[in-house]
């Protein structure tokens, strides 16, 4: 799916939300029940998602936002616009720390949307959810 990676319109918004949601439908989580689909908008339009994938030993669980941005990375892109969160929490759930990190490590100027079923969406970005973040400057070696 190819969406405008230039600005990113209230429809382009619309539209990773509506991906994050379809996504969010593969989620496996039979521990928590708790289901999480996510999106990202990569530089080139390129959308890719990911949901929750858990496991019996808890700890190899992996978050919805971490395999999306896996994901593109895996196909190539390493420019982020923006990430899009689902699940049925009201408020709309934020992202983990972890996902925090790794969002940052790739587009720390991306605009989050945090959603839910419900329809309600919170704007925020990589920077507002991991301030005074360690970044790849700061752990390259030279
Ligand atoms: N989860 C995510 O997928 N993303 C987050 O940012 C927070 C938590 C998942 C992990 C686990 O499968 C379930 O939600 C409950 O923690």
């Amino acid at each position: 799916m190819l969406l405008e990676a230039a600005a990113i319109t209230e429809a382009a918004q619309q539209q990773l939300v509506a991906v994050a949601q379809e996504a969010r439908a593969r989620a496996y989580a039979p521990y928590s029940r708790f289901l999480v689909g996510a999106a990202v908008l990569c530089a080139d339009g390129t959308v890719f998602s990911g949901c929750n994938v858990e496991n019996a030993s808890s700890g190899l669980t992996v978050c919805a936002e971490r395999v999306a941005v896996m994901s593109a990375v895996a196909a190539g892109r390493r420019q982020f616009e923006a990430l899009a969160v689902v699940t049925d929490a009201e408020p709309p759930a934020s992202l983990c720390g972890a996902c925090r990190q790794v969002l940052h490590e790739f587009a720390p100027q991306a605009t989050v949307l945090l959603a839910n079923t419900s329809g309600n969406v919170i704007i925020t970005s990589a920077a507002e959810l991991l301030p005074r973040p360690f970044g790849p400057d700061g752990a390259r070696g030279d």
